[in-house]
């Protein structure tokens, strides 16, 4: 029997006999040529079949084969400079494991709530499967960051008893007979982690209901959650832009066919260079209000606020220091300027908000408590977290990077929706 290749390393078989395990993309046919566009998951390649050098059968079958119809292909490996991969392969056998019939997803347009119903099929398309790529190898350069500067895996529960982002959003559900609902984010016990091993990061999935239907929001979305013992909010704005640096330079380098596919324009990413731009949330509001926003100190960004301080910039800009009113019960206020808070929100250039939530935590026990008094939580259910301002308490910050829009910035894409492989949107939870 051949040996099986995978499309990917076709190029190192020039010249050999081989087998590819895959797929039909697509299928052109000339009477006497079939040619014929095989996927099998690494990649993408023609296999050419001449009709007088195989069977007729088979010769019969390719040229009846459907899209999607699953199969096992040899053929000799030929360099090809036009083709992507480099190569292509001049078909000698074909053994079809499945014959398709009426595959939904065709060439012609569809819309996007027939490309969602049919997600788990949409996926195989090669715009699909590129951004999803993309994804995987952004993971991969979160971790190995993370991981070379000594930063421990932990990873929080999903169920949990309280809420970490505000009572507005919290999915609620069953645990037996308590109340419980899905978290929204681990630090809190990052926080715990952090004074167990120093260094430490969550990776998993969080949920929000969130009822509001925008280009940024999922009901479950992804979060990588660095918490940082003995670290200033300085050191961890650092960190994150350091991350991010590193995570575009890692995808320009590992993922050039796959941008090229989604069509982004990998200028505007290759300029993207540390120190990234900061201004504080003062400066933010002085700014919109000189371009005509009606917006006053105190008041939240939405949207097109955080798209048009973005705008301003090439790279992506920290907003530094916003009203401890608006934000997270945990956060620490600057010493010098009580009514604002150590804290940064990074926004990503071109328009893709918010890809960062960051801040340096309180470490005080009586103001923590003071805390949930003021944003009315109930203290029971947070004495544990009480409990670390107690016993060795530090300063230690932490942050947030929210894995599908930093997918949707990389990849230039219009919607979140396609960031994840199967999204839970509002009113959407098939497939
Ligand atoms: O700013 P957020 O709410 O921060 C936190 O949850 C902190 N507890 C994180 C921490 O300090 N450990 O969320 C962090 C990031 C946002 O910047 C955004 O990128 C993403 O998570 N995010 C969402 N992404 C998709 N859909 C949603 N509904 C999101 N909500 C937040
Ligand atoms: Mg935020």
């Amino acid at each position: 029997m051949l040996e099986t290749v995978s499309v990917r390393h076709l190029g190192q078989h020039i010249g050999n006999e081989v087998a590819v395990n895959g797929w039909l993309h697509a299928k052109r046919s000339s009477g006497k040529i079939v040619f014929l566009q095989i996927r099998d998951g690494t990649g993408f390649v023609q296999a050419v079949m001449v009709r007088s050098e195989v069977s007729a059968e088979t010769f019969a079958e390719a040229s009846a084969l459907t899209q999607e119809s699953s199969l096992r292909i040899t053929g000799i490996v030929k360099a090809d400079d036009r083709a992507h991969s480099g190569v292509e392969m001049q078909a000698t056998t074909l053994m079809v494991v499945q014959a398709t019939h009426d595959y939904p997803i065709t060439p012609k347009e569809h819309g996007v709530d027939f490309l969602m119903d049919h997600r788990h099929l949409w996926i195989r398309a090669p715009r699909q499967r590129s951004i999803l790529k993309i994804r995987a190898e952004i993971i991969r350069a979160v971790r190995a960051f993370l991981d070379a500067r000594e930063f421990t895996q932990v990873d929080p529960p999903i169920l949990t008893p309280s809420a970490c982002e505000g009572t507005t959003n919290l999915f609620h559900t069953q645990y037996f007979e308590e109340d419980a609902y899905l978290t929204q984010s681990g630090q809190l016990y990052m926080e715990a982690a952090a004074m167990a091993f120093g260094r430490v990061y969550s990776f998993g999935p969080t949920f929000r209901a969130e009822k509001s239907k925008t280009r940024r929001h999922l009901i479950e979305f992804w979060m990588i959650e660095p918490e940082m013992a003995f670290t200033t909010h300085e050191e961890s704005v650092q960190i994150q832009e350091e991350l991010i640096a590193h995570v575009i330079a890692h995808v320009l380098r590992h993922c050039e066919q796959e941008l090229r596919t989604v069509g982004r324009d990998t200028e505007k990413l290759a300029r993207i260079a540390t120190p990234f731009p900061r201004i504080s949330y003062d400066e933010a509001v002085a700014i919109l209000q000189r371009n005509g926003h009606e917006i006053t100190w105190g008041d939240d960004f939405g949207a097109p606020h955080e798209t048009e301080i973005a705008a301003l910039y090439e790279q992506p800009v920290f907003v530094e220091r916003y009203p401890t009113a608006l934000k997270a019960f945990y956060m620490k206020p600057d010493p010098d300027r009580p009514e604002v808070v150590l804290c940064a929100d990074l926004l990503a250039p071109e328009g893709y908000g918010e890809i960062i939530g960051g801040s340096q935590r309180i470490d005080d026990a009586d103001l923590l408590f003071a805390r949930f008094e003021e944003h009315q939580l109930p203290a029971d259910a947070y004495s544990w977290y009480l409990d670390l301002r107690k016993y060795g308490s530090v300063p230690h910050s932490g942050f947030g990077l929210g894995l599908e829009r930093t997918v949707a910035w990389i990849c230039g894409l219009e919607h979140v929706r396609e960031t994840i492989p199967f999204p839970r949107l509002l009113y959407r939870l098939y497939p």
